[in-house]
């Protein structure tokens, strides 16, 4: 997409009080970023002059914002003495003639739906659609196809609560228009705040031109609370899944999986029901079963699962990893983990089996440890392996066995058992003759 000659402001300096979070409602996450993150991306396609509005926890909002992008302008509401998204406009100096300005609580949102705003000249243009239950937001009193004002609802009376055309929360305005009526807003309503929809009213009485341009309600979506969030959430989950249906990613009951947006899929995957993946995972040609989290990790060529955890920087390629079996900053080539393990800290290579039950001990309580663990191994059932530890290639572990030295060397068996032993009908003269135990 080209960049346009617009400067695009966004707000996100408000409390969020109806989140009822410690958090600023913009940091709140919707598929793994925050909410913020999205509308910049958004944003940073159509414009290269983008400033956020700041204030609540703005040192969190900043440095957030700052790991992701560059080259944003933060500009500091005084919320003391202005609050509201009118006195967030206060402080601002946009560096183009025309400005987007965008609530920062619209995860949803496009480049092509505020590329809309490019395409019409006036010297306001607002967002607007219709709902069955407008609640929470802004009305527009529109007659005789003129828009003549917005109302907040603690503001309105019975007549303007029933009008369903609400303002969406984009608006593009003429510089000119802000730098005439932003000094002039007032906070004289319910909420005592400054109200940047009050400029409609003001620019309407001028007969400046206001153009309402009627927006998606899914791409425009203001999230207030809590079930906001988990709806949008739920939007932008359709849309990754989606996309990567079309990829030609299989997926069962696409509806219960959850796939964050840094995540790709390469070749022919599987995904069943029930499944998390997250952070920057990569998915070449391999089959996440049933209830499995794969969380910033490497598949290729592998399965997992059911109710398979891949915790941050594994790596497996031509693995089978089986049910409970935890894995965790570990390189797999070739292996086969079947059941009921931890692997953390490892490295294994091919032909290796471990065997159900096996589990790297690798933190003493202070530090962690690595295991390495060559070819063609056999780990026998429920053996610990205390690391450091390097096993060679061609060892075979004996079930049950623990491994406490540092280096075991190739064509090893490595057994550590106590001798068997048998008491003869102990049994009978402890419980007698007949037992049952349910
Ligand atoms: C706002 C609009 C409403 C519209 C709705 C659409 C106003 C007065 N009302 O209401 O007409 O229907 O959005 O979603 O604009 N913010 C600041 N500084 C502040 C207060 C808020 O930067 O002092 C930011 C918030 O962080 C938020 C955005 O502005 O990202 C909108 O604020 P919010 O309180 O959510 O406004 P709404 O009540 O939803
Ligand atoms: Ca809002």
């Amino acid at each position: 997409m080209n960049k346009e000659n617009i400067s695009i402001i966004i707000l996100a300096a408000g409390k969020g009080s109806r989140m009822k979070s410690s958090q600023a409602k913009v940091l709140h996450t919707i598929s793994g970023k925050p909410m913020l993150y999205h509308i910049i991306k958004e944003s940073r396609k159509i414009s290269d002059d983008i400033t956020v509005v700041v204030a609540h926890q703005k040192e969190a909002v900043i440095e957030t914002m700052q790991n992701y992008f560059e080259n944003i302008r933060f500009v500091e509401q005084d919320t003391q003495n202005f609050p509201g998204t009118g006195g967030a406009m206060m402080q601002v100096e946009p560096k183009y003639d025309k400005v987007l300005v965008l609530n920062g609580d619209m995860p949803l949102i496009t480049a092509d739906a505020l590329k809309g705003f490019l395409e019409l000249e006036a010297d306001i243009i607002m967002s607007i659609f219709d709902l069955e239950n407008p609640d929470g937001y802004g009305r527009v009193i529109i007659r005789n196809n003129h828009v003549e004002y917005i109302v907040e609802q603690k503001d309105a009376d019975e007549a303007e609560l029933n009008v369903t055309t609400v303002n969406a929360g984009v608006y593009a305005f003429s510089k000119v228009i802000l730098e005439r009526y932003i000094p002039d807003l007032s906070n004289d309503n319910a909420q005592q705040e400054y109200y940047l929809t009050d400029i409609i009213a003001m620019a309407n009485e001028d007969e400046s031109s206001i153009v309402p341009l009627l927006v998606d309600e899914e791409q425009f979506k203001g999230v207030n609370s809590k079930k906001d969030l988990a709806d949008a959430e739920e939007i932008m989950q359709n849309r990754i899944r989606t996309k990567w249906m079309n990829a030609g990613v299989t997926m069962q009951l696409p509806a219960t999986i959850y796939i964050e947006e840094d995540v790709v899929f390469e070749g022919e995957c599987i995904v069943e029901n029930g499944c998390r993946i997250t952070g920057k995972s990569k998915i070449i040609n391999s089959h996440i079963k049933t209830g499995s989290v794969v969380e910033e990790s490497i598949m290729k060529n592998s399965d997992c699962g059911p109710m398979a955890h891949l915790r941050p920087l594994s790596n497996i390629e031509n693995t089978h990893i089986g049910n409970f079996v935890e894995v965790k900053k570990s390189i797999l080539k070739g292996v086969k983990a079947g059941h009921l393990s931890y692997l953390g800290d490892s490295q294994i290579d091919e032909g290796t089996n471990v065997g159900a039950g096996t589990i790297t001990c690798n933190y003493d309580g202070v530090k962690k440890y690595k295991t390495v663990i060559g070819k063609n191994v056999f780990i026998g059932s429920d053996s610990q392996l205390v690391a450091p530890i390097t096993i060679e290639d061609d060892v075979m572990i004996a079930a049950g066995t623990t491994v406490t030295s540092g280096e075991i060397k190739s064509g090893n068996l490595v057994l550590s058992r106590t001798k068997m032993r048998f008491v003869k009908d102990f049994y009978y003269k402890f419980f007698g003759k007949k037992q049952t135990f349910a």
